[in-house]
């Protein structure tokens, strides 16, 4: 027996109703090796990560997987057995309670105990050895809702590491950090290698790929297409790998003619609604023009999210400044008046504000729409189908019906309906808040081509984007946020990363 391999996958097949989610998958996780899984949003791979988890346990699924020699048989208790054997898994949404402790969230539910009672001396004893151990800088005793998304992956981390693990799943990581906590995550990884910890690694950041693993398996509809070591790869032959056919360029090139100004914010401020003494916008000036892509680039934390709830009459308190529409002043109240005014708006947020995970897609895309559809007498059903089902298709939607409930789409895939949902609309000017985050290589520029028409159709577009590749690849115009205000507007002759950053840190002005 080949004592290399940590994991070995022997044709395993999983069946949900009306999806072959896994076909025939085998491929092999060497003892150790830092691991990537990539493919297109539905390719199976959380699929697969489930069955290890025990999220999906055995009997639920053809074919076998040996895990350290042994075939992997859970049972009923499955997600707790995963656990013990040494199996961890750190998900695509993060999982901890945020009014606990660090210490607490590291061992819910596996307190150590003293008799009948907590040990707490030993909980935070214990969890501070695992922080520093793997080098996690969070304090064991601050609550988890006062830390940042960075750090709660790092708390989500230490939970996973505190059984002993042998190997850890980060399932999509790196979806909401910003550039300086994805540094730290790889350096992260590292130290757990050299503990001699094997990580398999899912993202749909390419470039990362290449930073941190030994190999690399692509899977394509629910298959293993292939295993490769990274260094026998590139960017270009993983998407040739991942969408089965050439991809010349990532940016659709359109012909975008900006016309005149649209829409216009002058010295915009604003206070916190929860602390008056804070301001969260102090000075935000730009403008958009019919049919231009204006993106807005800034870090975490630099006030662009607050900008565009502000601007949407959901956040911000505002104590200064202009917004106008066409030559309309608009001080919306709410979203509905910003609405109603014109905007529109893609969030950020895909589970808390841009879908109804138990209702259907159909419906789901369609909710916003409901006027366009609406005949004398009633909601003209046959209308409201075909507009989703091309949405649907453009897009590359993968599921079996739009009758399907959101909650059962992969991760991407729900992205996909809540852009759909808004790109059915027309209004004068769409704001669209990091709308390619989680999506696959190939559903990117499906929506970079829709961006290039509703822009060539006259719709003003404002793209906020952690992603300055996107961000430099899409824009006419750039405009750069840091702390709160506009640093500056950049045109695309001006604009390239140093650039930017330099604006966006401060270091620039
Ligand atoms: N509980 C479920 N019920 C029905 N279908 C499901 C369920 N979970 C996943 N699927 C389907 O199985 C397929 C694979 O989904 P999976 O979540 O594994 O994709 P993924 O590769 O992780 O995608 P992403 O990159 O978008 O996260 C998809 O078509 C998905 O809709
Ligand atoms: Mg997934």
């Amino acid at each position: 027996m080949d004592n290399d391999f940590i994991l070995e996958f022997k044709n395993v097949t999983k069946q949900f109703p009306g999806v072959l989610a896994l076909k025939d998958v085998s491929f092999d996780i060497r003892r150790g090796e830092i691991h990537g899984i990539c493919g297109e949003n539905g390719a199976g791979k959380s699929t697969l990560m489930k069955i290890l988890s025990g999220v999906y346990p055995h009997g639920t699924y053809e074919g076998r997987v040996i895990f350290d020699g042994e075939e992997l048989n859970l049972g009923e208790s499955s997600i707790r057995e995963a656990g013990e054997k040494g199996i961890a898994i750190v998900y695509q949404e993060l999982t901890l309670v945020p009014t606990m402790s660090v210490g607490e969230n590291v061992y819910l539910g596996r307190e150590p105990l003293d008799g009948q009672a907590i040990n707490w001396n030993k909980l935070y004893a214990d969890t501070k050895k695992i922080l520093s151990n793997y080098e996690l800088d969070v304090p064991p005793h601050e609550i988890v809702r006062n830390l940042g998304v960075g750090k709660m992956q790092m708390v989500e981390i230490a939970k996973a590491l505190s059984e002993n693990a042998k190997v850890l799943i980060l399932d999509e990581p790196t979806s909401a950090l910003s550039e300086a906590e994805v540094e730290k995550l790889m350096d992260i990884l590292k130290t757990l290698k050299a503990h001699g910890i094997t990580c398999i690694y899912i993202t749909h950041r390419l470039e990362e790929f290449f930073r941190i693993t030994d190999r690399v398996t692509v899977m394509r509809d629910g298959k293993a297409v292939v295993t490769e070591a990274t260094e026998n790869l590139s960017v270009e032959k993983l998407v040739r790998h991942m969408v089965g056919r050439e991809m010349k360029e990532r940016f659709p090139k359109g012909n975008r003619k900006p016309a005149e100004v649209v829409f216009d914010v002058k010295d915009l401020q604003a206070l916190d609604p929860n602390d008056s003494n804070r301001k969260v916008l102090n000075g935000v000036n730009f403008d958009v023009r019919r049919g231009e892509i204006l993106g807005i680039a800034g870090l975490m934390g630099s006030g662009r999210t607050e900008l565009v709830m502000t601007l949407f009459g959901e956040y911000g308190k505002v104590i200064n400044g202009k917004i106008k529409l066409g030559d309309k002043e608009i001080k919306p109240r709410s979203a509905r008046e910003a609405i109603d005014a014109g905007l529109s708006l893609v969030p950020e947020d895909r589970k808390g504000m841009g879908l109804v995970l138990i209702q259907s897609i159909l419906k789901n895309i369609s909710l916003p729409n409901l006027d366009q559809f609406a005949g004398l007498f009633r909601i003209d059903v046959d209308a409201e189908l075909k507009a989703s089902m091309q949405q649907a298709k453009s897009l590359t939607i993968k599921t079996p019906s739009l009758e399907a409930l959101v909650e059962t789409l992969s991760g991407g895939n729900q992205q996909k309906v809540v852009i759909s949902k808004w790109l059915l609309s027309t209004p004068i000017v769409l704001i669209m808040d990091d709308p390619t985050r989680g999506v696959d290589v190939g559903a990117k520029y499906e929506i970079y081509k829709l961006m290039n028409d509703l822009a060539e159709k006259g719709v003003a577009i404002i793209m906020i984007s952690s992603e300055l590749e996107e961000v430099l690849g899409m824009s006419d115009r750039v405009m750069v946020m840091c702390r709160g205000h506009s640093a500056a507007t950049l045109s695309m002759q001006e604009a390239n990363e140093e650039r930017i950053m330099s604006l966006a840190t401060g270091i620039a002005s």
